[in-house]
C-alpha cells in the first residue's frame, strides 16, 4: 500500500514537472528566430573526432552566433566551462548547450567491452557498470552517452560486434533496459547520470559481408524478431534519445527511415524521445543516392522524425531551404526543437547550466577505487572457459618451485590500446596512460609467486605486429618450463568502428607460436584477447586449456588470476555463436531448421558443406566452470496447456564439483507447427543459481503465451495451438528436452 502511494506521488511529480517544462518550453519557442531553432538541432565536434573529417570553424563564435545547440566528443573539462559560459551569457536566449559523448566500457576507468560484459549474463552487474561509467562521464562535464549499442548481430567480421549484446535478441532486450536503467539512474536531472542514447536505428548489425557501413536488406519478420525487440526494450525503460544507423535499411536510408522512426518507434511504441543522427548520416543520405543536396536531405531526414543533426551540418545548410521551399514545415522544425530544449530541461541544464561541471565533483568522483574493484569483478565474469583437458585450470599450489612462462604478443603489452578497444575516448586517442591496465603478466605473476612458482615474462613482438618475432624467441624462452600461458588475440586498437576484417583466424603468426610453444610438450593455456569470434581450431584440438577473455579493460591481469589460480570460478557463457570456419557466417543458434536438416556431415542432400561441418566451435550460451552441474530431466505436472495458459516447467540442478559456481541456466523454446517455420531454438529465459558444492536446487521456469508469440504471415504477433519443444540446459546445444502440447 505504501509502495503504490509512493508510486503514485512520483508519477504525479513527474507529470507536474513535465507539464511545467512544456509551458517553459512553448514559451522560450515562441521567442525563437528560425535561425536560432536550427541552430539547436545542429550538434558539432569537439576536441577529439569520432568519424570521417569534419571542419568546425571558430566553435566559440558559432556558439555565440546561436547555431549550435549540442556538442560531442570534447574532452576538455575547462573548455566546457568556457562554452557553456558563452552559450549561456553571451547568446540572445542563454539556452545552455548539451555535450554528448561516447561512453562504451567507461570513461575513465576502463570496463570489459559490452559484449564481454554480456558474457557475464549478469545484469545488476551490467547496470552498475553502466553506473559509475555515467558517473565519471557526468563528473567531467559530459551529459548524454552515446550508448547502449543494442545492435543484434550475428557476423564476428563486423568491428562493431564489440559493442552490443551478441546475437540473441532476448538477452539483448534484458542488456539494452539493464544500460538504460544504470546510465539514466532515477532521474536524469541527476548530475550522477547521463541521458542515455540508444543505437544504431536499425538494422546495422546485419550490414552485409560484415562490411561496415554497408547495405542491410531484410523481412519484415526478422526486423520485428530479432533487431527490434532490444530497441523496443530500451524505449520501454525510457531511454531519453535514440541515434539513427548509417545503413540503408531496405532501401532506405535509416536517417531518412520513416517507417522506423514515425510508424514503429513513435507510433507502435508510443516513444517521446528525441533522435539524433549518426555522424553526418543525414548528409550521406546524398552519397547513398537517396537524396539530391543537403536541401532534399534535410527535408526527407526531417520528415521522416530525425531531430538532430550530428557532425554533418547538413541542417545547417539545408533546412531553411527546405522550409522556404514547402518541403517541410514550420511545425515540424518547431516538434524537433521541442525535443531537444525538452532533454535540456530534464537534464537540469536551463536551472543550473554548470551542474555537470562541478569542480568538486570532478576531483573526487573520478577513478575511484571502488570503480576498479568492480571492474575486477566485471573481468572475472566476463571471461568464458571453453577447454579444460585434465584439469589444467586451475593452477594449484606448488611446493616444487616449478616453472611457468606467460609469453605471447599479449602478455605484457603496453600501448594501442591492447586489452581495451577504439572506444575508450574518456582516456584520449592515442596519448593514454597505459601503465592504468594491469597487464595479463602483471595481475599473473605475483599472483603465481605466491603460489610457489618460478614466473618467466616473454613479451613478443611489438606494435601489434605478430610477424616481427621469430619462433626462435617463442621456442627459447619455453626452455625448461612446467606450464605454459600463451597471451594471443587481437590488437585494442583494431577494435570497434570502422574495424571490420575480412578474416577471422587469429592474427598474424600467433598460431605457430602456439605450434611451437606445443613442441615442448607441457600444458600450454591460451588466453584469447578478442573484440569478435576468432576460427582457432587447431588450437582447439591442441591447445590443453582456452579461455576466451575478450578485451577486459584496465582490470585485465587481476581478473584473469582470479580465474586462473581458483580464487574465482568461472561463470561466462558466450553471447555470440564461434564458428569453425569463416565461411559458416552467419552462423547463429536460433536459425531455422531449413527441409533438408544436416545430422551428419557428409550427407548428401542435405544442407552443409562438403569441406566443413555445419556446427559451429562454440554454440550460443556455452562456458565451462571448475565445477559440474548436473542437471535433472524436467518434470511438468501438465503437458498440455490452453493457448491463453503459461506451461510450467521443472528441473534440479546440483553442484558435483569441489568449488561454488553461478550456474546460468537457459531455457528455450522450438514451435513445432506454427504459421511459419520457427527456429529451431529461441531463449526464453535463463536463471543464474548460487550452489556450493554438493547443492540441489529446484528451478522453476514459465512460458507464457507472450513468450511463445511471434509475427506471423499477416505480421500479427500472436500464439497459436501445436506442438511445441522445451529445453533446459547450460549451453544453446547442451539441453535436457521435453515436449508439450497447446491445445486451443
Ligand atoms: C559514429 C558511430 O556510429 C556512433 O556509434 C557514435 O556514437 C558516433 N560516431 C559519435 O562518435
Amino acid at each position: 500500500m505504501r509502495l503504490i502511494f509512493y508510486f503514485s506521488f512520483v508519477f504525479l511529480l513527474q507529470n507536474i514537472s513535465f507539464a511545467q517544462n512544456n509551458a517553459k518550453i512553448e514559451a522560450l519557442l515562441a521567442k525563437m528566430t528560425l535561425d536560432e531553432k536550427i541552430g539547436q538541432l545542429n550538434q558539432v565536434p569537439g576536441d577529439i573526432s569520432t568519424g570521417t573529417d569534419v571542419k568546425v570553424d571558430n566553435i566559440l563564435v558559432q556558439i555565440r552566433e546561436g547555431k549550435i545547440g549540442s556538442l560531442l566528443s570534447h574532452t576538455n573539462f575547462d573548455n566546457k566551462i568556457i562554452m557553456q559560459q558563452v552559450a549561456v551569457k553571451e547568446t540572445r536566449l542563454g539556452i545552455p548547450l548539451i555535450f554528448g559523448f561516447d561512453v562504451i566500457h567507461g570513461y575513465k576507468t576502463i570496463f570489459p567491452i559490452p559484449l564481454a560484459q554480456a558474457a557475464s549474463w549478469n545484469l545488476k552487474l551490467i547496470e552498475n557498470i553502466e553506473q559509475v561509467s555515467a558517473m565519471e562521464a557526468a563528473a567531467d562535464g559530459q551529459n548524454w552517452t552515446f550508448s547502449p549499442m543494442v545492435d543484434v548481430t550475428r557476423d564476428p567480421r563486423w568491428g562493431r560486434a564489440m559493442e552490443g549484446a551478441g546475437e540473441d535478441p532476448y538477452l539483448g532486450s534484458l542488456i539494452a533496459a539493464a544500460r538504460v536503467r544504470g546510465t539514466q539512474g532515477r532521474s536524469l536531472s541527476d548530475p550522477t547520470t547521463l541521458a542515455a542514447c540508444v543505437k544504431h536505428y536499425a538494422g546495422y548489425g546485419f550490414i552485409e559481408a560484415g562490411r561496415d557501413y554497408n547495405t542491410v536488406d531484410m523481412s519484415e519478420q526478422r526486423l520485428r524478431e530479432i533487431v527490434l525487440p532490444p530497441f523496443k526494450a530500451a524505449a520501454k525503460a525510457d531511454a531519453a534519445t535514440f541515434m539513427n544507423a548509417f545503413n540503408t535499411l531496405n532501401g532506405t536510408p535509416a536517417s531518412m527511415n520513416k517507417h522506423l522512426i514515425t510508424d514503429i518507434l513513435r507510433g507502435e511504441w508510443n516513444w517521446k524521445g528525441m533522435i539524433v543522427s549518426d555522424w553526418n548520416s543525414f548528409g550521406e543520405t546524398i552519397v547513398h543516392g537517396a537524396a539530391a543536396d543537403d536541401e532534399d536531405a534535410s527535408a526527407k531526414c526531417l520528415n521522416a522524425g530525425s531531430d538532430m543533426d550530428m557532425a554533418g551540418g547538413t541542417f545547417q545548410r539545408g533546412l531553411k531551404k527546405a522550409l522556404e521551399n514547402g518541403k517541410v514545415t514550420q511545425a515540424q522544425i518547431d516538434e524537433a526543437v521541442r525535443r531537444v530544449l525538452r532533454l535540456k530541461f530534464e537534464l537540469g541544464l536551463f536551472d543550473d547550466p554548470y551542474k555537470y561541471l562541478n569542480k568538486e565533483r570532478h576531483k573526487t568522483n573520478i577513478e575511484k577505487k571502488e570503480y576498479r574493484t568492480l571492474a575486477r569483478t566485471a573481468v572475472a565474469e566476463s571471461m568464458v572457459l571453453l577447454k579444460n583437458n585434465n584439469d589444467v585450470l586451475p593452477i594449484k599450489p606448488t611446493t616444487t618451485k616449478k616453472k611457468i612462462l606467460i609469453v605471447g604478443p599479449y602478455a605484457d603489452s603496453r600501448g594501442n590500446k591492447d586489452y581495451m578497444s577504439f572506444w575508450t575516448l574518456g582516456l584520449g586517442m592515442r596519448d593514454y596512460d597505459s601503465t592504468k591496465v594491469v597487464t595479463p603478466a602483471q595481475g599473473l605473476k605475483p599472483a603465481l609467486e605466491a603460489m610457489g612458482y618460478e614466473v618467466k615474462v616473454a613479451q613478443l613482438g611489438k606494435n601489434g605486429t605478430y610477424d616481427v618475432f621469430a619462433q626462435k624467441d617463442a621456442y627459447e624462452a619455453s626452455a625448461g618450463v612446467d606450464l605454459i600461458i600463451a597471451c594471443v588475440g587481437e590488437q585494442g586498437m583494431n577494435c570497434g568502428e570502422s574495424r571490420s576484417v575480412a578474416d577471422i583466424h587469429l592474427p598474424g603468426n600467433q598460431e605457430e607460436m602456439l605450434k611451437t610453444l606445443k613442441t615442448r610438450n607441457v600444458p600450454v593455456v591460451m588466453v584469447l584477447f578478442n573484440s569478435r569470434p576468432l576460427v582457432f581450431n587447431w588450437a582447439s584440438e591442441n591447445i590443453d586449456a582456452i579461455v576466451v577473455a575478450w578485451q577486459p579493460g584496465f582490470e585485465t591481469g587481476n581478473g584473469l588470476a582470479d580465474l586462473l589460480t581458483g580464487k574465482t570460478n568461472f561463470t561466462g557463457r558466450l553471447p555470440i555463436t564461434f564458428p569453425r570456419n569463416l565461411g559458416q557466417v552467419p552462423l547463429y543458434y536460433n536459425h531455422l531448421s531449413t527441409g533438408r536438416p544436416q545430422t551428419k556431415f557428409g550427407t548428401l542432400w542435405t544442407s552443409g558443406y562438403l569441406d566443413s561441418e555445419t556446427t559451429p566451435a562454440y554454440p550460443f550460451g556455452f562456458g565451462l566452470s571448475y565445477s559440474p552441474v548436473d542437471y535433472s530431466e524436467i518434470r511438468a505436472e501438465r503437458s498440455t496447456i490452453g493457448n491463453d495458459e503459461t506451461f510450467v516447467a521443472n528441473i534440479t540442478v546440483t553442484n558435483n564439483g569441489k568449488m561454488a559456481v553461478d550456474e546460468i541456466v537457459q531455457c528455450y523454446i522450438r514451435d513445432l507447427s506454427a504459421d511459419i517455420a520457427r527456429p529451431v531454438k529461441e531463449l526464453k529465459s535463463f536463471l543464474r543459481v548460487h550452489l556450493e558444492p554438493g547443492d540441489s536446487k529446484p528451478l522453476q521456469f514459465n512460458i507464457s503465451p507472450e513468450d511463445r508469440s511471434y509475427w506471423n504471415q499477416d505480421l500479427k504477433f500472436k500464439c497459436d495451438p501445436g506442438q511445441m519443444t522445451l529445453f533446459i540446459g547450460s549451453s544453446s546445444e547442451k539441453v535436457k528436452k521435453m515436449e508439450f502440447n497447446v491445445v486451443k
